[in-house]
């Protein structure tokens, strides 16, 4: 067998950075890890097994835990939590609002790291994240970071929430992805930093044609080495 292929693909929360690494894993027939969606795995069992209620979290309890919490995905890209499909739960505000706590745990972030190392070993994978180009896989074929300005960012949010019908206010919008781009920066553990061998991708004016015809072309470049 050839040698599995790692595209790490990282940046900015809403960037379209999952949307990017979906369309690489169809088109490659490469596995597609969704890392973002094992800390919200990881945060929903907290929750579930009760040791994340509002502001209190017990970590040794979760982190006792680790070595049971199996996560995966199942072929439609659903998160699977001990076996079950919590795609669904995992996008929900309870856990939205507790995961950052979570991912700043360092032995929480070890054991992920090991998780998906591990499913790199028998598969090509199109993982996306934070910390992939620089912790989780700094040796990978290709590494991608995604960035948009964050008034972008924002009006493409508020757009998705108004078709689904919800009711937000651009600024409060505004202000959470802020927010969310200064928790991840700034936090001890793996901040989000872009790798100095990354090609970095600003999407702020792009169309997703234009987007998906600049990765291809990055991609292709590197297959054919
Ligand atoms: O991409 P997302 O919004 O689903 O990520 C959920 C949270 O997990 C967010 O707080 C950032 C964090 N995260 C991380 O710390 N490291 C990763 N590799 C992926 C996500």
């Amino acid at each position: 067998m050839n040698k599995p292929i790692i595209i790490a693909i990282d940046g900015v929360s809403g960037s379209g950075k999952s949307t990017m690494a979906r369309t690489l894993a169809a088109k490659y027939n490469f596995m597609y890890v969704d890392t973002g969606a094992m800390y919200r795995a990881v945060t929903l069992y907290a929750i579930e097994k009760g040791y994340l209620t509002g502001d209190t979290l017990l970590k040794k309890q979760l982190i006792d835990d680790l070595p049971d919490i199996d996560i995966c995905f199942d072929s439609d890209g659903h998160t699977l939590l001990c076996g079950i499909d919590v795609e669904s739960k995992i996008r929900g505000m309870e856990v939205s609002s507790g995961v950052s706590k979570i991912a700043t745990i360092p032995e929480v972030r070890s054991a992920m790291v090991d998780q998906q190392r591990k499913m790199s070993h028998s598969h090509s994978v199109v993982m996306d994240g934070r910390d992939i180009g620089t912790t989780v896989f700094p040796n990978a074929d290709v590494k991608l970071y995604v960035t948009s300005s964050a008034e972008v960012r924002a009006r493409r949010r508020l757009d998705e929430l108004t078709a689904k019908g919800e009711k937000v206010e651009y600024d409060t919008i505004l202000k959470n992805i802020t927010e969310r781009d200064y928790i991840d920066s700034s936090r001890e553990v793996s901040p989000l930093t872009k790798a100095p061998d990354a090609i970095e991708i600003d999407n702020s004016h792009m169309s997703i044609e234009e987007q998906n015809s600049l990765i291809n072309s990055i991609v292709e470049k590197h297959l054919s080495m």
